[in-house]
């Protein structure tokens, strides 16, 4: 999820470079860079904004034709100057960028440091360019050529661009898994992540198809191939959008545009950590304190918010597969109650930002009384990320929208990835059983891309409850905690008033609140308390509330009951949390859209709170 900017021709490189950057920067902001070619090729990269970059380039000398930028947004290693792209190749020749992850990295890596080898960085991406140099000086290519046959060894994602002092007319790009466009103007090209920096000065694009390999060179046409050799014929395609639309995804809101993100997101949490071939899980973040977690007595999750509502799955699925005892606790209050902790404890914090002050104040007081504190977090290098003693990142990528979407379910798939790992060590589970799981994760994002087509019937519900005052929403077990996150979704952006609750619990309160005019959300998929459930449902049903309910594919019974029905695919209930989120998502973001509330900004609400 970070910004690509690369040009060629006849203009300046620079200001071109920078207004890009500048549009992309809602994609990652936390080290900017640029390479130029200028005598030879420059490399100026800084922590922090655009602006601060601009700073430093205000007293070099950038002048130049060619060149690539990027705003990143840290997967790998600490947002540092040093982490930040462009990355040199050893020899200083060629420069990289890179949007994605390349799972297979550490063993290329460690291939290149046995033929000699060092690296400056932390990055998979450093690993890509001298791979491709190495090529290049082995097999007597030029950087196309070295390019495309170093793609045949990478796992993973990646949209890149490259530069080389030794062929200053010309830059390669490629892309598997993260979007790049080429705009092609009067005899000279322009390269981004999306057209956003591209749209001021051409509107004739070209999108890089799946591992293809663009040579773009001044006043030359554009070659394509793909990875593995196959000439391609560019189509270009006439840009007819609005710059709002095109940093949206095209889609009305970065809600819904993130709500969309969630294949992606969830497969990029668990990319190069979930291993079918070797039927393992591995957590680099956390290696150190493995055995502590194995050998733990208890664990206590900390968080707010959403990231709360994620640490209550991560109590069922620690529980169930490692069979270790968790307490979630609400950081505000945890901190205010004097708990007890002791050394042996085990403390996750949870936080999409990484800056919630409660959830730091809590870390500080476990760590005060000896704690580990392991953190889930998904900004890199945020303050609970450096608070930790250790963590796992959840590489969701940026998330605009204050009502947290796809965070939440990256922080799921991280715990299902934890418990899971100490799980198997442990032997707490049986190897089948583990094995199992694993596939089913790996399934998920496909299940999530089939829950996410699922529209038409989502806004006929929205559209006839829009304007009811009050929702209940209703779940037992791993749905438990997704219908209080369907409740927060809707009060959080519609301001109409939901709760959540557990649903055998309804008769002891939230029944007397049930007529008509109550919409009641059952999340009822056919495991486990399926039966339960059916009962609860009947109790609703006889005061005439008004029933939606969340089915597995297939689903008879409570269908006869319900008076609006959405399915998700059917998957092993550990997982459903993460399939049965997504239309509640939908339903409060329809909700909210038709009611004409600001569904990114929600009133009084913000997206990092960094106040008690
Ligand atoms: C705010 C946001 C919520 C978020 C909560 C915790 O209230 O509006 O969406 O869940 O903070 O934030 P964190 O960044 O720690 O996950």
């Amino acid at each position: 999820m970070c910004g690509i900017v690369g040009y060629v021709g006849n203009k300046e490189a620079l200001p071109i470079l920078i207004k890009g950057l500048k549009r992309l920067e809602y994609r990652g902001y936390d080290s900017a860079g640029i390479a130029l070619i200028n005598g030879g090729l420059n490399v100026y990269k800084n922590k922090g904004k655009v602006a601060d970059l601009e700073a430093i380039l205000s007293e070099k000398d950038t002048s130049g034709d060619v060149g690539i930028a990027h705003t990143r947004w840290a997967t790998h290693g600490e947002p540092t100057a040093i982490n930040a792209h462009p990355h040199y190749s050893e020899s200083k020749d060629i420069a990289i960028i890179h949007n994605g992850i390349i799972e297979n990295y550490s063993s290329l890596k460690e291939e290149l440091i046995n033929r000699g080898y060092k690296f400056n960085s932390d990055t998979d991406t450093e690993v890509l360019v001298y791979l491709i140099e190495d090529i290049q000086k082995n097999e007597g290519v030029k950087l196309f050529e070295a390019t495309r046959i170093a793609l045949n060894q990478v796992i993973g994602a990646y949209a890149i661009v490259l530069i080389s002092s030794k062929e200053p007319d010309l830059l390669v790009a490629a892309r598997k898994g993260s979007p790049l466009v080429i705009g092609i103007g009067n005899n000279d090209y322009y390269i981004a992540s999306d057209a956003s920096p591209i749209i001021d000065y051409t509107r004739n694009v070209v999108y890089l198809k799946e591992e293809e390999v663009a040579l773009v060179r001044r006043n030359r046409e554009l070659q394509i191939k793909t990875i593995k050799n196959k000439v391609k014929t560019p189509y270009i395609q006439k840009l007819e959008i609005s710059l709002s639309t095109i940093e949206k995804g095209g889609f009305e809101h970065f809600m819904l545009k993130e709500i969309y993100e969630q294949p992606r997101s969830i497969r990029d949490s668990f990319r190069g950590r979930l291993n079918l071939e070797k039927g393992i899980v591995s957590l680099g973040g956390i290696i150190d304190y493995e055995q502590k977690l194995i050998n733990a007595k208890r664990i206590l999750i900390v968080a707010c918010g959403t990231s709360w509502h994620a640490g209550l799955v991560g109590e069922y699925l620690f529980e169930d597969l490692a069979r270790i005892p968790v307490e979630v606790e609400y950081a505000s209050e945890f901190r205010y109650r004097n708990p007890v902790i002791t050394e042996d404890d085990i403390v996750i914090a949870i936080s999409q930002s990484g800056e919630t002050a409660d959830t730091l104040a809590a870390i500080n007081l476990a760590k005060s009384k000896g704690a580990t504190i392991l953190g889930i977090c998904n900004v890199v290098g945020s303050s609970i990320a450096r608070a930790t003693h250790a963590g796992v990142y959840t590489h969701a990528g940026p998330e605009i929208g204050v009502a947290s979407t796809k965070a939440f379910t990256a922080q799921v798939t991280v715990l299902t990835l934890m418990a899971l790992a100490i799980a198997q060590k442990k032997g707490s589970i049986s190897q089948s059983r583990f094995q199992n799981l694993i596939y089913e994760l790996d399934a998920v994002p496909e299940k999530v891309e089939q829950t996410l087509q699922e529209s038409q019937q989502i806004v006929e519900i929205a559209e006839k409850l829009k304007d009811v005052r009050n929702f209940l929403y209703l779940g037992r077990g791993y749905n438990f905690p997704i219908a209080l996150e369907g409740a927060l979704k809707l009060k959080e952006i519609s301001y109409i008033h939901a709760e959540g609750y557990p649903a055998a619990e309804m008769k002891h309160g939230p029944i007397a609140l049930i007529d008509e005019l109550m919409p009641v959300v059952f999340i009822a998929t056919n495991k486990g308390t399926y039966e339960k459930v059916i009962s609860n449902i009947m109790e609703v049903k006889a005061r005439k509330g008004q029933i939606i309910a969340i089915v597995t594919e297939g689903d008879v019974a409570v269908k006869k009951l319900a008076k609006y029905i959405i399915e998700i695919p059917e998957c092993d209930e550990l997982l459903v949390p993460l399939l049965a989120i997504i239309p509640l998502q939908k339903l409060s973001y329809h909700i909210a859209a038709m009611r004409g509330c600001n569904v990114d900004q929600p009133r009084n609400l913000a997206k990092s709170v960094t106040v008690e």
